[in-house]
């Protein structure tokens, strides 16, 4: 899998130590609450919550919700809610973890949509912010790594559904982005 990328943007070393922070900067930010509610999306953000998380030094309930930002593979339209979060929101202390921040239309939407069911209050977290691409307006509150505007793989983050397993995150080499043998 390695050989399928043109180069490492993150390492698996970087990635441990920027983690281990930001859960450092949560436990931080969140202190004199109680209890966070982490929503992650998947699939995207799964291993980033699931290290994320255990960096957490306070009581944290964990919910996941499924969202579609990209339709048919053209330029992402509106995000479409499929799997809607079970937790019951009302007053709580809400920490939204996702993958990747591009357009920001995914959060923005997913934020909106979190906010309805009445929080205390909501806070976003990105692992990779891609520089220049911003089309909505506000900054997610914690911020692992800003990266050039690439295509990128690993951690969590996928082509066609693959490379969400690598150690590293990655670009992939141009002629991996289309194999025609995968469906
Ligand atoms: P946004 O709505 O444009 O901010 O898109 C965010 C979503 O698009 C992320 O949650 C990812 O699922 C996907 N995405 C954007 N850029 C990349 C990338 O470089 N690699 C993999 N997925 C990406
Ligand atoms: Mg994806």
């Amino acid at each position: 899998m390695l050989n399928d990328l043109q180069k490492i943007l993150v390492s698996q070393e970087q990635l441990q130590r920027r983690v281990a922070e930001l859960g450092r900067e949560i436990t931080a930010a969140f202190q004199g609450t109680d209890e966070i509610t982490a929503i992650a999306i998947i699939n995207g953000a799964i291993v980033f919550a699931a290290d994320l998380i255990r960096h957490i030094q306070l009581p944290v309930r964990l919910d996941c919700m499924r969202v579609s930002s990209y339709r048919n593979g053209r330029r992402p339209s509106s995000p479409e809610i499929i799997d809607k979060v079970l937790l019951d929101l009302k007053d709580r202390h809400i920490l939204l973890i996702d993958d990747i921040l591009d357009t920001g239309h995914t959060s923005q939407q997913v934020v909106r949509i979190l906010r309805r069911m009445g929080p205390a209050s909501v806070r976003v977290c990105v692992l990779l912010e891609k520089k220049g691409r911003r089309e909505v307006a506000g900054t997610p509150d914690f911020v692992g790594f800003q990266i050039p505007d690439e295509f990128v793989v690993g951690y969590g983050l996928d082509f066609a559904e693959r490379y969400r397993n690598l150690p590293c995150i990655g670009v992939l080499r141009p002629e991996m982005q289309n194999p025609p043998e995968w469906r």
